[in-house]
């Protein structure tokens, strides 16, 4: 894993060419505002995670295939009104708190009246509740190694200092709810969803190794109007 230092020289030296790039993008390449063409939209993919199909937005353009370069902590490289859906899988946790909720309202932006969002990440309420029950199995080695239950939480939610914010349902149902999306939606399994129409392909390829207890929180929204 790359340290947090090596990824904020990354970024201190990409801010500048990764904003024109993304500035770019918006401006002369991403779909038109109320375009009849169904826009699905991946944010960090990482390394292993393009989906074809999709539009794919990352900032690591190093060992990511990507297909737009861009800091999702800034405006989105798309026009007003003019994505179906966006995709977001374990990459929230990595933005920092301070700028979750511009992060959702610019999702809301760029979304046409009934797009949605899927969004993933650790889950906070399940690992407290495995904390508080002291189940050390629940919690997994990555990236540390560590004996005692706190240690294991903070392993968890923290990941070495990778992680900046904490996703609960009560904190994404108020960000969500306050960036003007409807229907929030948590879901109880990592393939379980109200949008199979347009969501199936990207699904199928994410797994969970406790369904019972996930270790993703995921939920789901819409843009009503
Ligand atoms: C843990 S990986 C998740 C990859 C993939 N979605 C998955 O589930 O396996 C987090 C991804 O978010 C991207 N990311 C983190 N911070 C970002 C930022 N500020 N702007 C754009 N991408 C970012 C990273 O480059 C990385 O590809």
């Amino acid at each position: 894993m790359v340290s947090r230092q090596v990824r904020d020289v990354y970024f201190a030296l990409m801010a500048v060419p990764m904003r024109f790039s993304a500035s770019a993008y918006r401006a002369l390449l991403s779909p038109k505002s109320f375009n009849d063409v169904c826009v699905k939209v991946h944010l960090g993919p990482g390394q292993k995670g393009y989906k074809p199909g999709w539009i794919n937005v990352d900032a690591n353009f190093i060992s990511a295939k990507i297909d737009v370069w861009a800091d999702l902590r800034d405006k989105l490289p798309f026009r007003n009104q003019s994505v179906d859906v966006f995709y977001s899988h374990h990459v929230i946790e990595h933005l920092p708190d301070s700028s979750l909720l511009y992060h959702f309202r610019e999702m809301h932006r760029c979304l046409k009246p009934g797009g949605i969002i899927r969004i993933g990440g650790p889950n906070g309420d399940e690992a407290v509740r495995n904390f508080l029950i002291d189940n050390h199995d629940w919690f997994g080695d990555f990236p540390d190694k560590h004996h005692s239950i706190g240690g294991r939480l903070v392993n968890f939610l923290l990941c070495r200092g990778e992680h900046l914010t904490i996703l609960t349902r009560s904190y994404l149902w108020e960000l969500l709810g306050e960036a003007g999306f409807d229907g929030i939606t948590f879901r109880a399994s990592i393939t379980d969803t109200g949008y199979s129409d347009l969501l199936s392909d990207a699904l199928a390829g994410e797994w969970e190794s406790t369904p019972e207890s996930p270790h993703t929180l995921m939920v789901e929204a819409i843009k009503s109007f």
